[in-house]
């Protein structure tokens, strides 16, 4: 995520939560401001879930790849970690889960996919774990990296569909947040 786009969704939206006070003019902001937050991550969701598939390939071919290619294999998983996964996480923590607290209540669904960064970084420190030194990948280690990269891919699959169905649908306006397959 750049920076600049950060910015520019800050400043489409902020103090548009919790204005249920207002009518008019103002509530038509506060309703286009909801809508570019909704829309700028979903857009962000769609190029993580490119990724996860790219991740799904690269763990399903790490054990036909030569030794010499393993590492550098990983370490691209890693670099998108770093570059692309924990901006957007730091972003969502740092200004979108408080904005959304601010105006719901109780804040079960912004704690659990909190919990979810937690793992998920875990997760990733544990497959940076294969390549410390830049050492070579030994065919020995090919198993446990595969466990490791099949179960960082599954902790983002299970958090982008939790926020998708837990926290996004507390961008709308209150009546219209679960679809009716949630409600009950
Ligand atoms: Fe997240
Ligand atoms: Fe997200």
């Amino acid at each position: 995520m750049g920076r600049s786009a950060l910015v520019l969704i800050a400043g489409l939206a902020d103090g548009l939560f919790g204005a249920d006070q207002l009518e008019g003019n103002d509530m038509s902001a506060i309703t286009e401001g909801r809508e570019a937050v909704r829309t700028f991550v979903d857009h962000e969701h769609q190029e993580l879930k490119t990724a996860v598939e790219w991740v799904h390939e690269v763990t399903e071919g790490m054990s036909r790849l030569p030794v010499d290619q393993r590492s550098e294999s990983l370490r691209r998983v890693l670099h998108w970690v770093d570059v692309d996964l924990k901006p957007h996480m730091a972003w969502e923590e740092s200004w979108l889960f408080p904005n959304i607290d601010d105006r719901a209540m109780p804040h079960w669904a912004t704690g659990l996919v909190r919990f979810d960064h937690r793992q998920i970084a875990a997760q990733a420190e544990r497959l940076r774990g294969h390549c410390t030194y830049g050492n070579p990948i030994p065919s020995s280690d090919i198993s446990r990296l595969v466990v490791d990269l099949a179960g960082f891919e599954a902790l983002m699959r299970a958090h982008i569909e939790r926020e998708e169905r837990f926290v996004l649908p507390l961008l709308e306006p209150e009546g219209d947040r679960w679809t009716p397959e949630w409600r009950d």
